[in-house]
């Protein structure tokens, strides 16, 4: 099975994405996860995102396509892979479409588009703290930590990271709008896409998922 889960910053991709992969044995590829941990390592790719980053701008399409590219092969990934946070471009979605023909496997099968107003986005953003250890995804209000700033999987110290500060949340809301929102149409047109109401409690959107995802695997 590969996805791709699409939609506005904290919509609930990360958090979503983890579960079911972890149900379904699937790969869960954030491309964000990914930039985070080269900013952290200081190597060149993650300095020069980080500018971008900062700004809530997207990161060149040439740096984001050559991580995504070898994260995605039959070796790595032997029954599938969620992309999360990836494509964000068309230019993204094309080079995908490439690479997965290059390497002799399936494209992707299903888009679940996380429908969510920018008010709820904004109420996730500002309240998501992240473990510095492992990555775990938490939230002040909706997914307290038992023991406030702790990581309940791993100990570690929980974090705001630093783009969700509410200038950066405005811009990568209107990054989104400008450059990602265009994908709905082009998976729409594949009829590969299926709408999700991402509004909704965690549990209630993961049952959206899982109903959305039989029927396009049954
Ligand atoms: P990235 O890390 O991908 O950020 P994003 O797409 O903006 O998504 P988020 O991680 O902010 O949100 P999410 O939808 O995963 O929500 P989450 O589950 O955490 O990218 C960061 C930056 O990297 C980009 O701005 C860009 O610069 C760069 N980048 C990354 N990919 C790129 C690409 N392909 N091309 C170019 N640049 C790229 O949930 C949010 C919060 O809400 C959490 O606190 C969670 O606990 C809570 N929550 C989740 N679900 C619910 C619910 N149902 N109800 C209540 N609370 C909930």
């Amino acid at each position: 099975m590969n996805l791709v889960f699409l939609g506005p910053p904290g919509a609930g991709k990360g958090t979503q994405a983890a579960g079911f992969a972890k149900e379904h044995g699937l790969c869960h590829i954030s491309t964000g996860d990914k930039l985070r941990q080269a900013v952290a390592d200081e190597t060149p790719v993650g300095l020069e995102a980080k500018k971008y980053m900062d700004k809530g701008k997207l990161v060149p399409d040439e740096v984001v396509v050559e991580i995504v590219a070898h994260s995605i092969g039959p070796d790595e990934c032997p029954d599938g892979w969620i992309l999360d946070g990836f494509p964000r471009t068309l230019a993204q979605a094309e080079a995908l479409d490439a690479r997965t023909s290059e390497l002799g496997i399936a494209g992707v099968e299903a888009v679940v588009y996380f429908a969510v107003g920018d008010e709820e986005v904004v109420r996730r953003l500002s309240g998501r703290r992240v473990c510095k250890e492992c990555g775990a995804v938490y939230h002040k209000e909706f997914m307290p930590p038992e023991e406030e700033g702790v990581c309940g999987k791993c100990g570690g110290v929980l974090y705001q990271r630093d783009d969700d500060k509410p200038d950066t949340v405005r811009n990568r809301l209107k990054t989104y709008r400008e450059q990602t929102e265009p994908l709905i149409d082009y998976y729409k047109e594949r009829a590969i896409l299926a709408e999700v109401d991402a509004g909704g409690a965690p549990e209630e959107v993961a049952s959206a998922i899982s109903t959305a995802m039989e029927q396009r695997f049954e």
